[in-house]
């Protein structure tokens, strides 16, 4: 991180870090009464910027939380904050929660939403994974019924995670009635034997993953059988090549599942094009 003082949005202000304060009684803190975006930065420029606003749209339309600021304003003080805080690669965080009150689980209609944005240093292109792809390890999918929504209610997630490092691998596969959901924090692929790519559909049951939005229009485009639609554990143990998307690490393969190789243990070359074909889309697209 650089020396100089980080800057965060909050509530209309643009200010250090360390000044940012919010009410002990705000809901997001109190009972997890909000929604987030993670969106990519890549030279500066926001990734996939429209496809987040778009599932942010969603998300506080699914729960009541109108947003302070329009969309095209969201942009702007993202691209603010990367500027201020000469970002070039790595992540904007927005949170935005239905603001502060009294604890009551019921909360009036005028509540003032928090709306907090700030960046996050990170590598995301050349990184290690990309050459030598995860190691996943499967948890049983603790998470709630309403998983489209992009709710700051992530415990089943940071217990999915904390066990997979504590089993040696960086990232968790949430596996439910022997079917995998998803990773804690990405979306999940297998590559068939004849080369199919498979990714669940859209459902409560998932996130809808932006980069998944983007990534598999890409392949279909170039040609690749997509097929949307759960796979199991066993499918996934028997697959060719295996992989993630998120905004955090783009595109990524999966070389073993519960210590067990996928394929020959190695990235293949379907996921691995897949990244590729991503990384000069969002370059193409970015804003
Ligand atoms: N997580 N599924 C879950 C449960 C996620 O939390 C995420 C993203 C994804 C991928 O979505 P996208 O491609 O839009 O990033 C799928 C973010 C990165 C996070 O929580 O940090």
């Amino acid at each position: 991180m650089s020396s100089q003082p980080r800057i965060v949005y909050l509530n209309g202000a643009f200010l250090p870090a360390e000044e940012a304060s919010l009410s002990i009684f705000d809901r997001g803190f109190l009972f997890g009464d909000g929604i987030y975006e993670v969106t990519a930065v890549l030279e500066g420029k926001l990734i996939d910027a429209a496809l987040h606003l778009t599932r942010l749209k969603r998300s506080v339309g699914e729960i009541g939380i109108h947003l302070p600021v329009t969309t095209d304003e969201i942009v702007e003080i993202e691209r603010r904050l990367v500027r201020e805080n000469n970002l070039t690669e790595g992540l904007v965080y927005l949170q935005v929660t239905r603001g502060a009150a009294d604890r009551d689980f019921l909360y009036s209609d005028d509540l003032k939403p928090t709306l907090l944005l700030f960046t996050q240093e990170k590598r995301l292109e050349h990184v290690a994974s990309a050459e030598k792809g995860v190691a996943v390890a499967t948890v049983p999918d603790l998470r709630w019924a309403r998983r489209d929504i992009k709710s700051v209610c992530l415990l089943p997630q940071v217990m999915a995670k904390r066990e997979a490092k504590a089993r040696g691998a960086s990232e968790a596969w949430m596996v439910e009635e022997g079917v995998v959901t998803e990773g804690a924090s990405s979306t999940a692929y297998i590559v068939t034997t004849d080369g199919r790519l498979i990714t669940r559909g859209s459902s409560s049951k998932t996130l809808p993953g932006c980069t998944r939005l983007a990534a598999l229009a890409l392949a279909r485009e170039k040609g690749l059988t997509v097929e949307e639609r759960p796979f199991t554990l066993e499918e996934a143990f028997g697959a060719q090549e295996a992989g993630l998307t998120s905004a955090s690490n783009f595109v990524v393969s999966v070389v073993s599942i519960d210590g067990r190789p996928v394929g020959d243990g190695k990235p293949g070359p379907v996921i691995r094009r897949l990244r590729e074909l991503y990384l000069e889309n969002a370059r193409q697209t970015a804003i």
